[in-house]
């Protein structure tokens, strides 16, 4: 490719990467990759200049400026850093310096924190206001958020008289960080790709939201003064020792460095001694100790010349796939498991990787047997990045996908257009059943109160549930002594124990949980794809369980409303016997089983938008609409590309054109009498 096209390839690219990472908090290529794009980018603008675009991010400071809170100006900018990721590189920064004297302490070594960038400002030792760094200059009022961190002093000690600026990092603790994604993962929630990421995300909610922060526990570091010399400070070892005097936390992985050699041991050492912090860092921060000679040297328009950022790499290491083994996720996802030789690797002994799927294996041609590359960053899985074909001996083996769950011996379906292959057995597939109960007791499920996640964890744990309908067989004491987890608003996440009175209530939700309406029973048994709107169309539609069990997958199909893959997963879904014996074990049980108005199919016509022409035989155009405004639609007099559907009574006019114009779906008096029909 020509150096042209590679630089805006790499425009577009850091573009896409930047909004990820900066504006929604979900990154999707790591740091260290990110920074690789900006280095290439930043050599191919030195040696074609009149190509380069000089408002482009990587010229700014990054992060934007999100809608959510008030703007401050940075009275001084917030400057990023220059990165490193060498010992030339680093050679260069201390040339560039050109210290006459070497002597002791002329450099304070830090570990670069992997969070997100804060000032706080203090008046007379009292916390007035918190910002983000946002552009460098204008940054997020996250002052109320930020007093909801414990460690962020609301009332410095002996603090200067006056304003004060302090500045720092935001972040959370990887212990944290893990308790977060548990919880997260149990509440079938996506987990956070890395602790910044759960940081960021956690500091920048709204007020509404705010009580995650108390919640899920954030910390800070502050590591900068502005103007520090105004209170008599002269070097960023005292900025360190003021800061931590005044009662703001500091990192204690810091130290003097004389020199380039000095830096290097520092940074090798902490290269691996940072697998011990309670933290991520994904680097180290070289800066000149005295700050008169900051002054001196100044700042480029987006970073110091003082200081420097050497960014460690994601560690690569070559190992061999002894086996592929296969994990069941909790929606019945199989996912390929390679079991490795042993290897280190980012502090950790790595024996795992995950291959994500059947597709990427054949991509990547992985087989067991292989030598292959593996890498790992910060909190993320190791993954393989490729394999070593020459080490290659014709021993190797070609992978293949199970016909059978490994966790329940059941059927496994590949569904039509998906990448996942998934074991169907929703009712007692031992790997799917924590995922199982908790929807099963939920709202637009069977409605049990009290059973929610962590306690559908543990009664799990505790061994006493091999089917959901096991749930109704429990006794009294089988409940008291579980753990539950309280999730009310604003308090910190803490594990409980049932006691006597909450287990007589679960018993008798339990119970009272037999005779909800139809739907809820469909929507309880957590088939793939279908949620309680399709759930209400299928209880319409077929009226009692039988009728849906014995259904064909076409006729499933020809609901209106129903897709063929959702049709598909109903379909398999009573095709596996396991399933079949839940519903026989509700059956004796006395559940509910057929037909009823359900209360959630009130809703059938949740944003959907009707308009009526020409005349109706059974009914007028106004019953016609408030029918329409009963479950949940809207009805207009004009269409538009927004309508949902057209009715069309006798000697109808223009509208009729229009929607078909618009590709409005257009129904007779008939069809629509079938929709309304309870
Ligand atoms: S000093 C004038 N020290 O890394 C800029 N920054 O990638 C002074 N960071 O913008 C920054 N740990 O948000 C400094 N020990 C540390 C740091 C640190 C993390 C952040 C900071 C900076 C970013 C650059």
């Amino acid at each position: 490719m020509d150096y042209e096209s590679r630089l805006n390839e790499l425009y577009n690219l850091i573009e896409h990467h930047a909004k990820l990472y900066y504006d929604e908090d979900a990154p999707e290529i790591s740091d260290f990759e990110y920074d690789a794009l900006v280095k290439e980018l930043k050599e191919l603008e030195k040696n074609h200049p009149e190509l380069a675009r000089k408002d482009f991010l990587t010229h700014k400071v990054g992060g934007n400026v999100s809608e959510l809170f008030a703007k401050v100006q940075h009275e001084t900018p917030m400057l990023s850093l220059d990165n490193v990721f060498n010992n030339e590189e680093l050679e260069n920064f201390f040339t560039r310096i050109n210290l006459e004297n070497f002597k002791a302490e002329n450099f304070v070594c830090e570990m670069k924190i992997d969070g997100l960038a804060v000032s706080l400002i203090y008046e007379d030792g009292i916390f007035i206001r918190g910002a983000t760094r946002g552009n460098g200059w204008i940054g997020e009022d996250v002052t109320a958020n930020l007093k909801l961190i414990e460690s962020v002093p609301k009332k410095l000690k002996n603090a200067p008289a006056g304003r004060l600026e302090v500045r720092g990092e935001v972040l959370m603790t990887l212990e944290r960080f893990r308790a977060v994604n548990e919880i997260r993962t149990q509440r079938g929630e996506n987990p956070f790709a890395n602790p910044r990421n759960a940081a960021a995300g956690t500091l920048r909610q709204s007020e509404k939201n705010n009580h995650v922060i108390s919640e899920r526990g954030l910390d800070i570091f502050l590591y900068y003064i502005v103007d520090a010399q105004k209170f008599g400070i002269t070097k960023q070892s005292e900025v360190l020792k003021s800061l931590a005097a005044w009662g703001l936390p500091v990192q204690s992985a810091w130290e003097f460095c004389e020199n380039l050699s000095d830096a290097q041991n520092f940074i090798s050492k902490w290269q691996t001694e940072r697998e011990k912090l309670n933290y991520v860092t994904d680097g180290a921060v070289v800066k000149l100790n005295d700050l008169t000679q900051w002054q001196k040297i100044g700042a480029t328009s987006h970073a110091p010349r003082w200081a420097v950022a050497y960014k460690y790499p994601p560690e690569e290491a070559k190992t061999k796939i002894l086996e592929i083994q296969i994990s069941v996720g909790r929606t019945g996802v199989l996912t390929p498991v390679a079991v490795l030789e042993p290897v280190r690797l980012a502090g950790t002994v790595v024996q795992k990787a995950s291959l994500h799927n059947a597709d990427e294996i054949a991509r990547k041609d992985i087989r067991v047997g292989d030598v292959v590359k593996v890498r790992k960053a910060a909190e993320i899985i190791p993954e393989v990045v490729e394999v070593d074909k020459n080490s290659r001996t014709g021993n190797e083996k070609i992978f293949k996908m199970p016909e059978r769950c490994p966790a329940c011996n059941s059927e496994i379906v590949k569904i039509q257009g998906e990448v996942a292959f998934r074991c169907m057995n929703r009712a007692s597939c031992p790997a799917q059943l924590k995922e199982s109960i908790k929807y099963f007791a939920s709202r637009d499920g069977m409605n049990i109160k009290g059973l929610g996640n962590t306690l559908a964890a543990s009664l799990l744990k505790s061994g006493k549930i091999k089917i959901l309908s096991d749930i109704y067989k429990l006794k009294l004491e089988d409940w008291i002594g579980l753990e539950w987890t309280n999730l009310k608003k604003g308090e910190k996440i803490t594990v409980r124990k049932v006691q006597k009175t909450m287990a007589e209530s679960l018993m008798n939700e339990i119970e009272n949980s037999k005779s909800r309406p139809f739907v809820n029973l469909i929507t309880a048994l957590g088939i793939n794809e279908v949620g309680k709107n399709t759930a209400g169309l299928i209880a319409q539609h077929f009226g009692n369980v039988d009728a849906m069990i014995n259904a064909s997958e076409e006729e499933i199909a020809s609901i209106e409303g129903v897709g063929p893959v959702t049709a598909r997963s109903v379909y398999e879904f009573f095709k596996t016997e396991e399933n079949l014996n839940l519903i026989n074990e509700f059956r004796k049980m006395n559940f509910r089983m057929s037909g009823d108005s359900a209360p959630v199919s009130e809703n059938r016509f949740e944003n959907k938008i009707f308009v009526f022409t020409g005349t109706l035989a059974t009914m007028t155009r106004e019953e016609a609409g408030e029918k329409v405004k009963s479950f949940g639609g809207k009805v207009s007099n004009s269409v538009s590309k927004k309508t949902s559907y057209l009715v069309a009574g006798d000697k109808t006019g223009s509208k009729l054109i229009k929607a078909e114009k618009f590709g409005v779906k257009i129904l007779n008096e008939q069809e629509f009498l079938e929709l309304i029909k309870t």
